[in-house]
């Protein structure tokens, strides 16, 4: 069975670097988009293969949702013997709970619409809630980014992890471990969408520099509330942020680039722009997916997969 990489739109280049790495050209199905919106990709060549399409579902996100259930189904239909979606970063992840009645489990959906549509295996890099496998009715292959991003950073002396919100604090803690610094915690009451409220800081941050961890940068709201909250408490303005998903919508890289950052660091699982006003670093996830689809070929046990999170 030939392994075959399904390269989706959303990162052509990161699907591109993933099939070099395993020495494959990718499959480029032509996507067409009729006058209403509609997608109509269309895919060849993936009979008896063992399929891997790429496809993050970053912003548009319904756009890129639906380009990837449409792709499972293309393959499936086109005789795959075998299908599994890595999306490196995972749409509607945030959404694993209700929050208030009247509102849906949005990651539930997302990921039954996807098992629906022929994924037989998921691989997600970071993804948003550590529920996610338990929401998935397929095995789940979870990569973290957080080594790479740790080996990427180049934190000054004495400083120290600090985690935005309380959701963070697992992910400060593996900093905090490979980069052998304490931990501070923001405490942070998300108003909408697109504003957040930071409040008390536990643990020492004054005159000390900070490296601020989260698994994605949206809006840049809980990056800013965190700093600010963090330098009212004293903490130096040497500050560099580390997340794994760098989604910046609409006004972020204005709002990051007010905070005088010293260095950001996050991964390629979303394209990335060239951002000149932002001390930006991008680490490239594609060697831990190509690994990812060595071992899941080889059918190794899934508790072999020491990319594991
Ligand atoms: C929330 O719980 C997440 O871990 C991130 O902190 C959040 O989604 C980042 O979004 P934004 O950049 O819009 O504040």
């Amino acid at each position: 069975m030939q392994v075959r990489i399904v390269a989706g739109t959303a990162n052509r280049a990161l699907a591109a670097a993933v099939a070099a790495s395993l020495e494959k050209v990718p499959v480029v199905p032509e996507v067409e988009r009729f006058p209403d919106g509609e997608l109509r990709p269309a895919v060849t060549g993936l009979r008896g293969a063992d399929v891997y399409v790429i496809q993050p579902t970053g912003p548009p996100v319904g756009d890129n949702l639906m380009e990837l259930l449409l792709l499972c189904d293309a393959c499936r239909r086109s005789g795959a013997a075998r299908i599994t979606a890595l999306v490196p970063y995972f749409g509607y992840a945030r959404q694993d709970r209700r929050t208030r009645p009247g509102e849906p489990v949005g990651v539930r959906v997302v990921a039954d619409a996807l098992v629906s549509a022929g994924a037989e295996r998921i691989v997600v890099v970071d993804p948003h809630t550590v529920e996610f496998e338990a929401v998935c009715g397929v095995p789940v292959e979870t990569l973290t980014a957080i080594p790479l991003l740790a080996d990427a950073l180049r934190p000054a002396p004495d400083s120290v992890v600090v985690a935005p919100d309380l959701g963070a604090v697992p992910i400060a803690e593996r900093y905090a471990k490979l980069l052998s610094r304490p931990v501070a915690v923001v405490r942070k009451t998300r108003l909408s969408g697109a504003s957040v409220l930071a409040g008390e800081v536990v643990g020492d941050v004054a005159g000390r520099p900070v490296i601020v961890v989260d698994d994605m940068i949206s809006t840049g709201g809980t990056i800013e509330a965190a700093v600010e909250a963090v330098v009212a408490q004293g903490a130096a303005r040497e500050i560099v942020v580390a997340a794994t998903h760098g989604l910046f919508t609409g006004e972020t890289v204005d709002r990051l680039a007010r905070l005088g950052l010293r260095q950001l660091v996050v991964t390629d699982t979303l394209a990335q722009r060239d951002t000149p006003r932002l001390p930006l670093e991008v680490c490239s996830v594609a060697p831990l997916l190509a690994e990812a689809v060595r071992r899941l070929h080889r059918d190794e046990h899934r508790d072999d997969l020491l990319i594991r999170a």
